[in-house]
């Protein structure tokens, strides 16, 4: 069954009311809610002293109408006697600031009191609940994320850090303590870098990322032990945030669960107010999620109405809820639940607007996901089963991206943005793209892209060797193989470990200042009529070994070298792209990277609308998402039955899509 449905939180609201909203769900095809993932103070009023009847009344009248659950365990926002109880439960920020009672997420991952409630409720429900085959999956807390730099957490971390590098010799010589005298002669002179001991040691700064994300790694663990020894049978998940959240190693943190999940928001108001939804944005957020386990995903929380806490967001144009949320299945979604039901009389996030309003009577949203829910019930099986199969993959690399949150290089310089100007560059191009940590393997790709690819050990070299070996295209870029395992830069010519599959190394480099630029001319006729390129952050210089160049520098005393290279290795090519700008380069490249690296494509289409592709066996599902707000048209080759109607479409047929609209179609043959 497809699962559709809402984040729903019966607590909210008197009891009175819940067979309403079952009711409502129930007909607007709602078969799953999530429940309970920020109820700890009704669930465990007192230390101790459980209270689940009203969560058992919930899920019986939920099951009355058809409705499954996932519950979430509680531990994102603790009860106020816990905090009370536990001061030095608090989180310490980076400033060294230690948080106070009042939001959420303000606990440390490693204070063993923290973890020993939180343990004692998760069993509880846990036995509660293994019995209802209602509950079928478990989210475990809630968005797991915010650093803690506190005495716990630093105790943990020289204990982590003993059992990585054994020996306190040994973590002196590889973060190279010997600069600035920072030998260490006892483990407990080591700090946590909060923000007054200034600039950090690189090298104790990413692991101290790592540690970080490793304690909610373990915390979940721990959490998922529980839950796996009571109800066995159940699916386990843990709602992430997309592309865009950078505090976690996401590829570690989706190991132990049984199925990546996330939350979804294609307009929300903490970047201001947008008008235009950042659908582009979504779709990466989508392939990077489904890359974790590299496999089909849930949408735990999609987007429902207006965001807001105290600003009050945009609110969705008729048709852009369902047309997000069919973008999501197009890219791997197989259960969609939208956030919230209903908007909340209370709390900060009064103004986050649900399914239905504050007045709680069905309107024109609950009407847009009516229309999804009855759709699904007919078309849900068929798209079931089915997945997104890409030829090009992204490599993504929290070590990377970590280093450059410690040593950012240019201030223009985003690893985010860098990765997704390439990721746009595909994806306007309707290329299907996996994002994907280099360990997953390569084997079923045919070009590779890895932006920025910093951090790069001698496993993470031979893996690339072997797949261009093999016969890959693999682009690889100016910052790539710039720093070992450690953090520490690499004393060989960059771009270091990766130099001879490139062909090239790199004489010197220019960090641009603002009001600096320079353009790269394309050389090669089979890109040449991209004429020039700008660039205002970056540029390598080139010197080539066996590669031939692409590409040269226009301006500067380096005027004439070679910005972009392409060296053939094995069976197969490595492109070094030199300079890093704007958006501008890889979208001068990547047509010509589509035909070099022998990529299939979905189909052209007219700008702003999106094609994507589930693919079952010989049979594949056709999403053709029109995220204008004017009527368009498209031509697709071959024959195709639609999805909604049933309809025929032959001979390369001219489809129609209303603004704001979705075809889903069925390719014959
Ligand atoms: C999500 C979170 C939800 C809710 C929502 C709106 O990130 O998981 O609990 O806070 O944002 O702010």
């Amino acid at each position: 069954m497809f699962r559709f449905g809402v984040d729903y939180y019966p607590e909210h609201w008197s009891e009175e009311r819940w067979a309403t909203d079952a009711k409502l769900m129930q007909d607007a095809g709602i078969n799953t809610v999530r429940l309970a993932e920020f109820a700890w103070s009704k669930l465990e009023p007192q230390d101790g002293i459980f209270d689940f009847d009203w969560l058992d009344r919930a899920i019986a009248l939920l099951a009355e109408h058809g409705i499954d659950i996932i519950l979430g365990t509680p531990t994102a926002s603790p009860p106020a006697w816990l905090m009370a109880k536990h001061p030095d439960a608090f989180l310490v920020d980076e400033n060294g600031r230690q948080r106070t009672y009042g939001n959420r997420r303000e606990y440390c991952p490693t204070n063993r009191a923290y973890l020993e409630h939180s343990l004692r409720v998760v069993r509880a429900m846990a036995q509660r609940y293994a019995v209802r085959d209602e509950v079928f999956a478990w989210q475990i807390d809630n968005e797991f994320g915010d650093r803690c730099f506190c005495s716990s957490c630093a105790a943990a971390f020289r204990k982590w850090l003993e059992g990585k590098y054994g020996t306190l010799a040994a973590v002196n010589s590889e973060w190279g303590t010997v600069f600035w005298s920072h030998t260490y002669t006892h483990w407990d002179q080591i700090p946590v870098p909060i923000t007054t001991g200034g600039a950090p040691n690189p090298g104790l700064a990413l692991d101290y990322r790592r540690f970080c994300s490793d304690s909610y790694v373990r915390f979940q663990k721990r959490q998922i032990d529980v839950i796996r020894e009571e109800c066995p049978e159940t699916l386990i998940t843990h709602n992430m945030m997309g592309f865009g959240y950078d505090k976690m190693d996401y590829f570690d943190l989706a190991r132990d669960v049984d199925i990546v999940s996330w939350d979804n928001y294609q307009r929300n108001q903490f970047h201001g107010l947008q008008a235009d939804a950042d659908w582009r944005g979504s779709a990466l957020s989508n392939d990077a999620m489904r890359g974790l386990k590299r496999s089909n995903f849930w949408v735990m929380e999609q987007q429902a109405g207006p965001a807001g806490w105290d600003i009050v967001g945009v609110a969705p144009r008729p048709g852009e809820l369902r047309l997000w949320a069919y973008q999501a299945v197009a890219h791997g979604a197989d259960a969609i639940l939208f956030f919230r039901w209903r908007t909340a009389r209370w709390g900060t996030e009064e103004y986050w607007h649900g399914v239905l309003d504050h007045h709680g009577e069905p309107g024109r949203r609950y009407e847009e996901i009516r229309r999804m829910g009855q759709e699904l019930v007919r078309i849900g099986d068929e798209v079931l089963g089915s997945a997104p199969n890409a030829d090009v993959a992204i490599l993504s690399s929290y070590d990377s991206r970590f280093a450059f949150q410690i040593q950012g290089n240019n201030p223009r310089f985003s690893y985010e943005q860098y990765i997704a100007s390439w990721y746009r560059a595909f994806h306007r191009r309707n290329v299907s793209v996996d994002v994907i940590q280099l360990a997953a393997g390569l084997d079923r790709y045919r070009l590779v892209i890895a932006p920025a690819f910093h951090v790069v050990t001698d496993d993470d070299a031979k893996r690339l060797e072997e797949f261009v070996k093999a016969g890959g295209t693999l682009v690889l870029t100016a910052r790539s193989g710039v720093k070992d395992e450690t953090n520490a830069a690499t004393d060989l010519r960059l771009p270091g470990r990766l130099r001879e599959l490139c062909g090239i190394h790199v004489e010197e480099y220019d960090s641009l200042a603002p009001d600096m630029s320079n353009a790269v001319r394309l050389l090669d006729r089979r890109i040449s009529e991209h004429g020039s390129l700008a660039i205002d952050c970056w540029c390598d210089v080139v010197a080539l070994d066996t590669a031939t160049a692409l590409g040269a520098y226009e301006d500067d005393y380096y005027a004439g070298k070679p910005a972009i290279s392409i060296n053939y290795y094995g069976k197969g090519q490595t492109v070094y792209v030199g300079a890093i700008g704007s958006g501008e380069v890889p979208e001068g490249l990547a047509s010509w990277l589509i035909e070099l690296g022998r990529v299939e494509k979905a189909a052209e289409s007219p700008s702003g609308v999106e094609v994507a592709v589930r693919v079952a066996g010989d049979e594949c599902l056709v999403f053709v998402l029109n995220h204008t707000r004017e009527r368009q048209g498209i031509t697709l080759e071959g024959e195709y039955a639609d999805l909604m109607d049933g309809a025929t479409h032959r001979d390369n047929p001219r489809l129609e899509v209303p603004p704001l609209d979705v075809r889903i179609l069925r390719k014959r043959g």
